[in-house]
């Protein structure tokens, strides 16, 4: 068993990532904290409890995180990706959840399940990761309760909400780099370049929806997310981000990944949320003075059809 904490601002590809973590056997799912991103942190956190009530989880602890970014705020959403209410306006579609929030914030609930796991437990962080920067912050003594963060985040060549940068990592810079950069827990970066290679196209969600009712829910999610990837991307494919990563936490080596030293751009330039990612050998960084910094496992390469039918695959159960 994996025991899983999923950190998401859903977020239509969230969805795919939390039905993915819901449908798996061999994942013990401990709880859900939200964070704003996709749109506001109100509807992130109704959409990822009617989300656990759509696969009937009422036994996961839900709780809110930060509802803006730690030191520079911005408005900036993704409601033109998402839909209004960040579920292609079918939020009020899905099943309401009887079991309502966690007493506590999202900092404190993600600090209070590794400190009574049995294990050490794996964070997905799929979205800004403000929340996840307040905990290493806060709570230092647990990272040894952490067995691995994998994160949907970053671009190394071309971003998506600027030329640059990806939405996630852009949405809090220096939250990233906070857990990119200053942090020593083992982590893994899912950047949207290969995300994007893992896009599913119609034939593969006909199949999904085909399986049953939340399947075809969940396709239906997709109508303004599918139309917003067609036109970006020019052909039919719908980028599942989140579900990508998730696969990669359900399935560790699923995804063929690189140790690099990482830098997160908090200028408030152009590059602002950029990820550099240092590729020069040891001897070259050292030879211009640089001593190399802490690796982070990015994943650059997979086998792309594999991931696919793994993710249908769970899907469907
Ligand atoms: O850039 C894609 C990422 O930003 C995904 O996690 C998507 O849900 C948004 O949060
Ligand atoms: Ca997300």
């Amino acid at each position: 068993m994996t025991a899983l904490i999923i950190d998401t601002d859903p977020g239509v590809d969230d969805a795919f990532a939390i039905a993915l973590a819901c449908s798996s056997p061999e994942v013990d799912l401990l709880g859900v904290t939200t964070v704003f991103g996709n749109v506001g942190l109100a509807m992130t956190t109704r959409n990822a409890l009617r989300l656990l009530a759509l696969y009937g989880r009422e036994d996961v602890p839900v709780a809110a995180g930060a509802d803006r970014p730690l030191v520079f705020p911005h408005p900036h959403r993704a409601r033109y990706v998402h839909g209004e209410d960040g579920l292609s306006g079918l939020s009020d579609s899905l099943p309401a959840r009887a079991t309502g929030l966690a007493s506590t914030d999202a900092v404190s609930l993600l600090a209070a399940l590794l400190d009574r796991a049995a294990e050490p437990v794996t964070i997905v962080p799929i979205g800004p990761l403000t929340n996840i920067a307040l905990l290493l912050a806060v709570h230092p003594s647990l990272t040894g309760k952490i067995a691995r963060i994998v994160i949907m985040g970053g671009a190394m060549a071309g971003g998506n909400v600027t030329a640059g940068a990806e939405f996630n990592i852009w949405s809090d810079p220096e939250a990233a780099r906070r857990v990119l950069t200053e942090e020593e827990v083992p982590t893994v970066l899912v950047p949207m370049d290969l995300t994007v290679r893992c896009a599913v196209d119609q034939a593969w969600l006909d199949r999904l929806a085909a399986s049953g009712e939340r399947g075809r829910t969940l396709v239906d999610l997709t109508a303004v997310y599918r139309a917003h990837y067609r036109k970006s991307l020019g052909r039919d494919g719908t980028v599942l981000h989140d579900a990508v990563a998730m696969a990669e936490a359900i399935s560790p080596g699923i995804l063929k990944t690189t140790p690099l030293p990482l830098e997160v751009e908090c200028g408030q330039g152009p590059g602002r949320g950029m990820v550099i990612a240092d590729r020069r050998t040891t001897a070259a960084r050292e030879a211009s003075g640089e001593r190399g910094g802490r690796r982070v496992d990015v994943a650059l390469d997979a086998d792309l059809d594999g991931v696919r039918e793994h993710m249908i695959t769970q899907l469907i159960g």
